[in-house]
């Protein structure tokens, strides 16, 4: 397998996930550990997208654990209905928010982060953790993301 990404940039947010995701199949495909997968996925998206975060926190112990990423340091625990990661657990469902300070109970991990899309990998109805990107831009994210986001998860589950 290469270890390059080949990164388009082109206007349509569209285009670049129809690129990247294949590559990110490409990626896993082949490797069963599941820390490594996250971590790959968390870069390509990184590199791809060059949102503040990416990356991804695992149900431990009935909470939220901090697991691959790519970004600035980040909060290790979140509790089950706290935040928006917490939210997504609790109700396994996406939450796409426009603006973080609106959002009530929003833990800022980071100053810088103005929205945040997190959605929840889902395996057999339960909910093993979730996805979450964060970006210093409002109202980064949209039904687009979500689309493309959750093919980006079923690679995971698959
Ligand atoms: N903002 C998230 C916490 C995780 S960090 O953004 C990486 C939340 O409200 O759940």
């Amino acid at each position: 397998m290469a270890e390059d990404l080949l990164i388009i940039k082109t206007e349509s947010k569209e285009e670049q996930y129809q690129s990247l995701i294949p590559q990110i199949q490409a990626l896993i495909s082949g490797e069963d550990d599941l820390i490594a997968n996250l971590a790959n996925i968390s870069a390509a998206l990184k590199e791809q997208f060059g949102w503040l975060w990416v990356g991804f926190y695992l149900v431990k112990d009935e909470e939220l654990v901090l697991g691959p990423f790519q970004g600035p340091v980040a909060c290790t625990r979140i509790k089950s209905g706290k935040g928006v990661c917490g939210r997504s657990w609790q109700e396994a469902k996406t939450f796409i928010v426009e603006d973080v300070d609106k959002f009530p109970g929003h833990i800022a991990c980071s100053s810088a982060s103005r929205s945040e899309i997190v959605l929840p990998i889902l395996i057999d109805g339960v909910v093993l953790g979730v996805l979450d990107a964060d970006s210093a831009e409002l109202a980064q994210f949209d039904e687009v993301d979500e689309k493309y986001l959750s093919q980006v998860i079923s690679l995971i589950s698959a």
